[in-house]
């Protein structure tokens, strides 16, 4: 097994088991105020900030306040990521499954109804992409206990979603530009997988 060779611990199926929520997030508390907090008001202003590191994506959705302040877990909204090569951004209808009931005095949340009304996704900007030549599966890396951070950092932390330098693990353990050739393959070696051409490239 490769387990022995796993130097920084990544086989912790706990981690990830931990990212899958049982259930949709208990509602209630959420629902309760008729007027959205501050924290969510300072939340959407920072991530429609254009100095805030980060693209200004068409409604200024915050993962901090989201993934964080309310817990909501990853896979609730990327949830293909454990099954399928892609791990998905979470369609208008998962957003209003919240949202329909609150924070509609929310400017974004208002973009966001619009879109609904005129059955239109979200033209979100990707911010990860790998060129076309190359195979990568988010499934087989979930699985295997590979958690989410270990290749975009701590993402529950981000006003809005940035490639960032590793602050938690060691700079080379996370792309700051791009996901590059080289970060695969490090990881990889390091961890005794296959680092053969034709286990990324087809
Ligand atoms: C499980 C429930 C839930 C889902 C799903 C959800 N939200 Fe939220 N959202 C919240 C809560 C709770 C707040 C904070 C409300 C408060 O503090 O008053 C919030 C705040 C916001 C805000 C203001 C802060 C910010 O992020 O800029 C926006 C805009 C927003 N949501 C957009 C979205 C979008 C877009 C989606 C879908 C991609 C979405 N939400 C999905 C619960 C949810
Ligand atoms: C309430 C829904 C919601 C939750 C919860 C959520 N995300 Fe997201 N995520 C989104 C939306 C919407 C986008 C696209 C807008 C953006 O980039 O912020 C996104 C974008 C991303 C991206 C960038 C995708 C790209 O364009 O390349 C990553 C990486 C990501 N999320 C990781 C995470 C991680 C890790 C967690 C858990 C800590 C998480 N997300 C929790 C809704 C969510
Ligand atoms: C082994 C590294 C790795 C892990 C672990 C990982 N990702 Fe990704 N993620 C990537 C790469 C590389 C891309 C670009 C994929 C592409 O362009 O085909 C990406 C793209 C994304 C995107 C953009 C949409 C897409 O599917 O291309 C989202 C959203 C995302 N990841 C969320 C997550 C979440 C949530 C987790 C944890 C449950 C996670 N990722 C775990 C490397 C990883
Ligand atoms: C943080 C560590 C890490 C990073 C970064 C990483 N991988 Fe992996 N990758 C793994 C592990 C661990 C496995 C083994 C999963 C298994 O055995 O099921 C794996 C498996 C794979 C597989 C399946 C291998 C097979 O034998 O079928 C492919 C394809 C792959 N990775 C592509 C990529 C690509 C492309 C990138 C960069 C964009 C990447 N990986 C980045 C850890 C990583
Ligand atoms: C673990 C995954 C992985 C393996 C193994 C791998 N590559 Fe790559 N390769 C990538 C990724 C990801 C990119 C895209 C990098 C980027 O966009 O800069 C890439 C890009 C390339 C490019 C284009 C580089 C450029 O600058 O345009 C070539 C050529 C290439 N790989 C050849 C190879 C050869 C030859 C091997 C075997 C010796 C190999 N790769 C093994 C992941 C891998």
């Amino acid at each position: 097994m490769l387990a022995a060779g796993f130097v920084f611990g990544l086989s912790n199926a706990e981690r990830v088991s931990a990212q899958v929520p049982a259930a949709a997030p208990a509602a209630a508390p959420m629902q309760a105020a008729a007027k959205s907090s501050q924290r969510a008001y300072d939340a959407q202003a920072a991530s429609s900030d254009p100095a805030t590191p980060g693209l200004v994506q068409p409604i200024p959705f915050n993962h901090a306040i989201h993934a964080t302040d309310f817990k909501i877990g990853c896979l609730y909204c990327h949830s293909d990521t454990d099954k399928a090569r892609m791990a998905g951004v979470p369609s208008v209808e998962v957003c209003m499954g919240c949202h329909a009931q609150f924070g509609g005095d929310l400017g974004g949340v208002q973009a966001l109804t619009k879109l609904w009304t005129d059955k239109q996704p979200v033209a979100w900007d990707q911010i990860y992409r790998l060129p076309e030549y190359v195979k990568f599966r988010h499934n087989r890396h979930v699985a295997f206990g590979v958690t989410c951070q270990r290749c975009h950092g701590p993402v529950e932390t981000m006003d809005k979603v940035q490639l960032t330098k590793d602050t938690i693990w060691w700079p080379w353990l996370l792309p700051s530009t791009k996901p590059q050739m080289g970060w695969c393959i490090d990881c990889h070696r390091l961890n005794q997988v296959s680092q053969d051409c034709l286990t990324c490239h087809y």
